[in-house]
């Protein structure tokens, strides 16, 4: 590379931007119009930009033939030089003069897969300038299913060069209008065919390992082609890839990226749901905005926050967890639509990895910049110690022992959990308040056997986690027994949705005021037992990666 040749392009080329005006031709996406789809193969002919829809993503067009064409490329998506770009075909006889050979594995999925969302590697000719390949031995090739994509390649009668038509780093366009989002100014042309179908990008395969590689994860699953081969096919590391050599360029630059800083949610989709409530609770709760990339089966569970929080909480409908190819249609889409909501956090749900959930999975990851929230392994070995204090320990606290145990135990709760309840100002040895019981019998429970007792150093030493009724308790609690400290809470602490300010005391109030109190308790704790155990004082074995 002269260095002076370099520079006297980029100037031409930067005096071209400024007055360069980005041209949208509309085209039906079934049948395109061949005289409008002429229009933008004569720019690609003219050495210009040209964004045009593909079946995958769009994809920034211009002739891979010429070296100055394809810099254009590198120029207005601000691409790292030693990214390469994928040469596309619209025919497979365009292939041979861009390649030295074609094994014979790699006909086979040509045959099986094109047009369509597989890229294979091939050892390139010199018709390929390196600036298309960043300089390495080998150039990627696919053919795109779409009309559209097809017809400007024929028209143009060149092999059209083309990355993701987005601002490198960003989430890749399926629409015209994301395209213009990225690029309006800096391409001549965009081809408006409509939304992408499929919306992840191809899936790139490297056929001469000793196994063959996805190199990058995509629109045709790893389970096809190892069904077309016979053979197993390896997944080249999902994970970002910081330092040292990755087998493809791509990997090593951030990819995807919204502007909100975004996270993954792992575990079991109720998991996965409750960690997403609690946090955007905590992220709304400082006043910041949130969006989630929810299931379908999860949106009715994030509404409660919607009007909660108005026009700071936006869920996101992906699809149904068992319609994978709904949601990678609807993935880059919405985390472009989160930021234009100008959300400071997205909160994604996570999806199951086989067939295209693998792109899924990898898109996801690479936009968080591998930022996950999981929860924390739940193992029988250790066991949870709750501890419920009232004043007197004989209605609140025995009553919110009991209903606690009902509730963790009809949810199914498996985690070995101990409860127990003290009071701070109690006598030993007090039954229950009759009412108390009562309201407990008509439960199915039996609290006739209770006796108060008072809190001592011990009970604190020996709990997990201390729940109070009122913000005095916790006070006096934590004037007395300095080990109380981070882990004791009021009710209303952690069950704001359900308790606000203190659970006031029923004693000389009547029957009716046991009998609610018990129900505020049961509902307290139906809302708050699925994630209890995710709380951060019960999260002891952390490993690190979790919340
Ligand atoms: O679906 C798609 O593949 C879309 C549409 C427009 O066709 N294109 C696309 O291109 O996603 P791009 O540039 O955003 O991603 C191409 C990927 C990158 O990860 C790149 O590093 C890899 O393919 N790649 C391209 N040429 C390569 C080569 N010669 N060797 C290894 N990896 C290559
Ligand atoms: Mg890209």
């Amino acid at each position: 590379m002269e260095a002076s040749g370099t520079r006297a392009l980029n100037l031409s080329k930067e005096v071209r931007s400024e007055f360069m005006k980005t041209r949208v031709i509309r085209v039906d996406p079934a049948e395109p119009d061949p005289r409008a789809v002429e229009e933008a193969a004569a720019v690609i002919r003219g050495g210009g930009l040209v964004a045009f829809p593909t079946e995958t993503v769009y994809g920034l067009g211009a002739n891979a033939l010429d070296p100055e064409a394809v810099a254009g490329i590198f120029r207005a998506k601000g691409r790292p030089a030693d990214n390469p770009v994928i040469v596309h075909v619209s025919r497979p006889e365009m292939l041979e003069p861009l390649v030295t050979s074609v094994p014979p594995s790699a006909e086979k999925l040509i045959f099986r897969f094109w047009p369509g969302p597989l890229t294979l590697l091939f050892p390139k000719s010199p018709a390929v300038p390196d600036i298309v390949t960043a300089g390495l031995p080998r150039v990627a090739i696919r053919m795109p299913d779409h009309p559209a994509a097809h017809l400007l390649i024929d028209a143009a009668q060149i092999p059209v060069a083309a990355p993701s038509a987005n601002v490198s780093g960003k989430p890749s366009p399926t629409s015209a209008s994301d395209v213009l989002e990225d690029l309006d100014g800096k391409i001549d042309v965009v081809l408006d065919g409509g939304p992408c179908e499929i919306g992840v990008e191809s899936t790139v395969l490297d056929l001469f390992g000793n196994v063959p590689r996805v190199l990058r994860p995509g629109g045709i699953a790893k389970e096809e082609i190892e069904e077309a081969l016979g053979v197993s096919v390896e997944v080249v590391s999902t994970e970002v890839h910081l330092e040292g050599a990755p087998p493809s360029p791509g990997m090593k630059y951030r990819h995807y990226a919204p502007n909100a800083e975004m996270y993954l949610l792992t575990g079991r989709p109720e998991e996965q749901r409750d960690m997403a409530v609690r946090r955007a609770e905590e992220i709304l709760k400082n006043g910041q905005s949130v969006a989630v990339l929810s299931s379908s089966e999860n949106v009715p569970s994030y509404l409660g926050l919607k009007d909660k929080f108005p026009g700071l909480f936006h869920v996101l409908e992906l699809g149904p967890r068992s319609d994978p190819a709904k949601i990678a249609s609807k993935l880059f889409a919405s985390i472009r639509r989160a930021d234009k909501l100008g959300v400071s956090v997205i909160l994604s749900e996570s999806f199951d990895e086989a067939g295209l959930g693998l792109a899924i999975a990898n898109r996801l990851k690479k936009a968080s910049g591998g930022k996950v929230l999981a929860p924390r392994p739940s193992t029988s070995a250790q066991p949870v110690t709750v501890l419920f204090v009232c004043t007197g320990n004989t209605c609140r606290s025995p009553m919110a022992e009991a209903l606690f145990k009902k509730v963790w135990k009809d949810r199914g709760g498996t985690r070995d959990m101990r409860t127990f309840s003290r009071g701070t100002g109690a006598l030993p040895g007090m039954p229950a308040a009759s009412e108390a019981q009562e309201a407990m019998k008509k439960r199915g429970i039996d609290m006739s056997g209770h006796i108060s007792m008072p809190l001592l150093p011990v009970d604190v030493e020996s709990s997990d986690i201390i729940v109070t009724m009122t913000k005095a308790q916790k006070d006096a609690i934590l004037a007395r027994f300095p080990k109380a400290h981070g882990k004791t809470f009021t009710l209303s602490e952690l069950a704001g949705e359900v308790i606000q300010g203190d659970v006031s005391d029923p004693l000389g109030r009547g029957r009716e005021a046991y009998e609610e109190t018990a129900a505020l308790l049961e509902k307290a704790f139906e809302s708050i037992a699925p994630r209890l155990l995710e709380h951060p004082v019960l999260r002891k074995e952390d490993g690190g990666k979790t919340e």
